[in-house]
């Protein structure tokens, strides 16, 4: 059993003031992707530094997902506070992502540059953020997935399997954890 955390960061979408369009876009890319049975938690928070800690703190220790995904607040506005937020619960920067979600996005928008968007480590549990906007998810999370699994077995996560004509993910054969 895998469990997986979708923090979705959001002033309006938390207050209801529309509907969370990206938290809903990371459950399809997952669902279409991973084959092995998972458990999800799902919460929709106003862009508050500390709360966010509280949160990812809570999705890690005490609740033990495997892989947190958040969405929004990795922009340059006041209230963009995650990457921040992501980086003080994190024993461990994973710079690469953020630099392949930013590539990989440049082929969409410009803007690409302006999200802050980062990974860490914080026990057993990989937390990587994406965009706010809702077709931004799939643009950064489809091209680093494959990734992913291999990096939560390291940190001894739940081991993660994918329907593999949907996301081909890479394991090196030499370091096949049993
Ligand atoms: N990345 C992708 N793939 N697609 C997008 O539409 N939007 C950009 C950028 N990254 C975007 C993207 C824009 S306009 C901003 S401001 C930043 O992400 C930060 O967005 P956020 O504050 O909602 O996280």
């Amino acid at each position: 059993m895998v469990k997986i955390g979708i923090l979705t960061l959001s002033d309006r979408a938390s207050s209801g003031e529309y509907d969370d369009l990206s938290g809903v876009a990371i459950r399809e890319c997952l669902d279409e992707w991973i084959s092995s049975e998972v458990e999800y938690v799902y919460r929709v928070i106003p862009d508050e530094f500390e709360l966010i800690k509280l949160n990812l703190i809570e999705y890690t220790d005490e609740l033990e997902c495997d892989l947190v995904l958040t969405t929004g607040g990795t922009g340059p506005a006041v209230r963009d506070v995650t990457p921040e937020a992501t980086e003080a619960v994190c024993q461990k920067m994973m710079p690469g992502f953020g630099e392949m979600m930013r590539a990989e996005s440049l082929k969409y928008v410009p803007t690409a540059i302006l999200s802050r968007q980062t990974a860490g480590i914080r026990g057993k549990s990989l937390i990587l953020n994406l965009p706010g906007n809702p077709k931004a998810i799939r643009e950064c999370l489809e091209p680093v997935f494959p990734a992913i699994p291999y990096c939560i077995d390291l940190i001894e996560g739940g081991y993660i399997q994918t329907d593999e004509t949907k996301m081909k993910v890479f394991r090196p054969k030499s370091k096949k954890i049993s």
